[in-house]
C-alpha cells in the first residue's frame, strides 16, 4: 500500500526504479528475528535474493549470517557487515580464486557440491596451510512442489550430492586432514508454500543424520537450506511471511541432539515484501484484439515473470489500482476498467509483465507499480539492449 505521499513523491522522480520500504523490510526481519530465537536457530540471509547496500546493510544489524553464492558475495556480504564466522560459501561451480578468497577471509563455512570439489578444497587449504570447515549438501531427492526452474533437491538437478555418493564421500572426508566435518546441508528449491515439504525434508535430514553417525562421522551443523515462499497476491495484506509455522515444522519432526546448530538460509521471505519495481506508462495501444500498455521497464528490469511466469501485482498507482484491490488519492470515480497486456520496451515478445491485467483506463505517464519485487529483482537486472542500470530509491 502506498500513502499518497509517497505516489507525490515519485511523480518528481525519473522512472524506472525500484521503491525500497524500509519499514516492510524492518518488520519481516523482526517478525523473523523473533520466531526463530524462540527455537535457538541460526539464520542466513541468502545474499543472491538482493545485495543492495541498504538492504545488505539493514539485514546484518539482526545478527543474521550471509549464505553467499560467489567470492564476490563472500566480500560483499563481510564488507556490508556480516561477521565472517557466520558465513557459508555455497554453489556447484566454486573457482579456485573463489575458494582461495573464501579461505583467506576464515569464513565458517563451505557446503560442498561434490566429491571433486572437497578435493579441491582440502589442496587449496593445505597450501595455506589452513582448515576449511565444509558441510556436505546432499541432494535428498524431496519434490519441492515450485515451479520446476527453481527445483533444486531432485536427482535430475545438477545440487548436492546423491545419497549413493554418501560412502565415497565418506572416505574422502577421511583422507582430507585439511577438511573439518562441520555438518550436513541441503536446500530443495525456492517459493515454498506448502509446510509438508519441510516436513518430508525432515524426515530426510533425520535419516542422513544417522548415516552420518553410523559411519563415525558427528553433526555439528544441521543446515536446512532456505526457500520459504511470499504471497504474490496479496502484498498489502499478507505482507510478513508466516515464520511461526515455517520453523515449528522443523521443531517438531527435525530431530536435534544437544549441542547440535540448526542453520536456515532465506533469501525471499526477508526482502521480497520490502521493494516495488516503479515505472510509468509510455504508450497505450488500444487494439481490436488486445490492448497494451507500454512502461518504461522491463524484462531488463525485472525478469522473474519472463523467466518464470511469475506472477507480481500490478497497480496504476495514478489511477484506481488493480480491479478488486486498493484505491489510490487520484481514484477517478467514473474511471473504465480495461484488459491490458502489460509489456515493457525491450525487443522480446517475452518482454511481458502479465496477459490480461483488468486496470483502469490508463494513461501515458501514469505511474505503474510491480509488487513485492524486492527478492531475485534488482540483482538479477541486465543492461541488453543497452539499457540504463536501474536506480533505487529508499522510504525515509
Ligand atoms: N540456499 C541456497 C543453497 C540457494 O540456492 C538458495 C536460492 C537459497 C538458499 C535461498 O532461497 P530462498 O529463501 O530465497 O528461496 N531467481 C529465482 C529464485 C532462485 C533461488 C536460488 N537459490 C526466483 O526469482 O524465483
Amino acid at each position: 500500500m502506498f500513502k499518497p505521499e509517497t505516489i507525490e513523491r515519485f511523480k518528481g522522480i525519473e522512472t524506472p526504479f525500484y521503491y525500497y520500504n524500509m519499514d516492510v523490510l524492518r518488520q519481516t526481519l523482526d517478525a523473523c528475528r523473533d520466531a526463530s530465537a524462540k527455537h535457538n536457530f541460526h539464520v542466513h540471509y541468502a545474499m543472491k535474493a538482493n545485495f543492495n547496500p541498504k538492504v545488505v546493510e539493514a539485514v546484518q544489524r539482526y545478527g543474521f549470517g550471509a549464505d553467499c553464492v560467489s567470492g564476490n558475495e563472500v566480500k560483499a556480504a563481510i564488507a556490508g557487515g556480516f561477521d565472517k564466522g557466520k558465513v557459508v560459501f555455497a554453489g556447484v561451480g566454486k573457482s579456485d580464486k573463489e575458494i582461495n578468497l573464501a579461505l583467506d577471509a576464515d569464513i565458517f563455512c563451505f557446503n560442498v557440491e561434490s566429491i571433486q570439489e572437497l578435493e579441491i578444497i582440502n589442496e587449496l587449504a593445505q597450501a595455506k596451510n589452513k582448515v576449511a570447515g565444509v558441510a556436505i549438501r546432499i541432494n535428498p531427492n524431496v519434490d519441492a512442489h515450485t515451479h520446476h526452474f527453481i527445483t533444486t533437491g531432485l536427482d535430475e538437478n545438477k545440487f548436492g550430492i546423491n545419497t549413493w555418493q554418501l560412502q565415497d564421500v565418506a572416505e574422502t572426508l577421511r583422507k582430507c586432514t585439511n577438511l573439518k566435518f562441520l555438518g550436513i546441508h541441503f536446500h530443495i528449491g525456492s517459493q515454498i508454500t506448502d509446510m509438508e515439504v519441510y516436513k518430508n525434508l525432515c524426515t530426510r535430514i533425520n535419516d542422513m543424520q544417522d548415516w552420518f553417525e553410523n559411519h563415525g562421522f558427528a553433526i555439528k551443523v544441521l543446515n536446512a537450506g532456505g526457500g520459504l515462499g511470499v504471497d504474490y497476491y496479496n502484498p498489502d495484506t499478507n505482507t510478513i511471511p508466516d515464520f511461526e509455522s515455517y520453523f515449528s515444522v522443523f521443531r517438531k519432526f527435525l530431530r536435534v541432539k544437544p549441542g547440535q546448530e540448526v542453520h536456515f538460509e532465506l533469501g525471499r521471505a526477508l526482502v521480497a515484501q520490502s521493494a516495488s519495481l516503479i515505472s510509468r506508462v509510455l504508450y497505450v495501444k488500444i487494439g481490436q484484439k488486445k490492448n497494451f500498455l507500454i512502461l518504461d521497464a522491463g524484462m531488463t528490469e525485472l525478469m522473474r515473470p519472463m523467466l518464470y511466469q511469475a506472477y507480481h501485482s500490478i497497480e496504476n498507482l495514478s489511477r484506481k489500482s488493480e480491479v478488486g484491490k486498493s484505491e489510490s488519492p487520484e481514484d477517478g470515480a467514473s474511471s473504465q476498467v480495461l484488459n491490458y497486456d502489460v509489456v515493457g520496451p525491450i525487443c522480446e515478445s517475452t518482454d511481458c509483465f502479465r496477459k490480461d491485467v483488468e486496470l483502469p483506463e490508463s494513461q501515458r505517464g501514469d505511474l505503474i507499480a510491480v509488487r513485492t519485487a524486492g527478492a531475485y529483482g534488482e540483482v538479477m537486472a541486465s543492461n541488453y539492449n543497452l539499457r540504463d542500470a536501474v536506480p533505487s530509491v529508499y522510504s525515509v
